[in-house]
């Protein structure tokens, strides 16, 4: 059966690539991969992979592992798959539920997620990711903590953005995120599963920051992949919400003027030091 629940209706693929892509750049990939305990040579399984940024990233930058992922949805596996292509790299995609893995026990060295334990029980979560783990394999969840942070955004026409927001209704999805929980609560469940070494990590991940950059290709290069998350965010829901062309022509406009302001703002040298970031937890265990 075709799934295409979330790309459809939580987030599109867009949106979710363009995010990561953000997220995960030159200046903090060696962070990510060590929170993932990446080395050469292993077998290691994404599930929950959504279009698959992470998973390409390590086979980019560590070709000698085997890489796998997994996730439910029909439109991003598809996405995952061309994106690989494009990249010359192989990594096997399967469209697939990580409470039933289409893969033999014992069979990966690294089994890891990001923000997929949040949506679905823990025994749905875990039950097949231990038994895909060869013994002493190593688990890791990640996911984000959404409580307030420092950040300090460019907030050039931030006010006329939300207001037009406000005026379009957006519906809450039930399911989604439903079963997010504290860290010490999940590594006690890991510890009911019999699970090692169990550890913890929480890591602020610093992906926007122009004014702190030496060079200038980079500090643009984050202002437009900025502007690339604000706007799919904006197409997604324009579409779902079947929002008229005034107030979409509307949003799409001030959209570009924020970013064409914050370039113009780069290129003149007026440094603002706005900066984004996300509060990454890690949990990791071995089998
Ligand atoms: C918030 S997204 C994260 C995607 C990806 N890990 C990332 O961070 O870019 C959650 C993902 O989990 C997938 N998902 C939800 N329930 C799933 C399940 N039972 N089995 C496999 N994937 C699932 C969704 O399709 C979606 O791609």
């Amino acid at each position: 059966m075709v799934n295409t629940f979330w790309s459809e209706t939580v987030q599109s693929t867009q949106l979710l690539d363009t995010s990561r892509k953000e997220k995960f750049n030159v200046y903090n990939r060696k962070l990510w991969f060590n929170l993932l305990h990446i080395q050469n040579n292993l077998k290691i399984l994404e599930v929950g992979c959504g279009s698959g940024h992470f998973a390409n990233m390590i086979k980019k930058y560590y070709p000698t592992c085997d890489v796998y992922g997994i996730d439910l949805d029909n439109n991003h596996i598809k996405f995952a798959k061309n994106e690989s292509k494009r990249l010359n790299i192989d990594v096997n995609y399967q469209v697939a539920d990580v409470s039933h893995l289409p893969f033999e026990d014992n069979s990966f060295d690294i089994v890891f997620s990001h923000t997929l334990i949040e949506h679905l029980p823990f025994d749905d979560f875990i039950k097949e990711q231990k038994r895909v783990l060869k013994k002493g394999g190593k688990l890791v969840i990640m996911r984000v903590d959404m409580i307030k942070n420092n950040d300090k955004p460019f907030l050039y026409l931030e006010d006329e953005i939300n207001k037009v927001y406000s005026g379009i209704s957006y519906p809450k999805i039930a399911g989604v995120g439903e079963y997010v929980e504290d860290p010490d609560l999940t590594m006690q469940r890991l510890y009911q599963y019999n699970f090692k070494n169990i550890n913890f990590n929480y890591n602020r991940i610093i992906y926007y920051m122009p004014d702190v950059e030496s060079k200038k290709q980079i500090a643009i290069s984050q202002i437009e992949r900025n502007y690339q998350t604000k706007l799919s965010y904006a197409n997604f829901v324009i579409n779902k919400s079947k929002v008229d062309s005034n107030t979409k022509n509307k949003l799409l406009s001030l959209l570009k003027s924020q970013y064409e302001e914050r370039l113009r703002l780069l290129v003149a040298k007026q440094k603002i030091f706005d900066f984004q970031s996300s509060l990454l937890i890690t949990i990791s265990a071995n089998k």
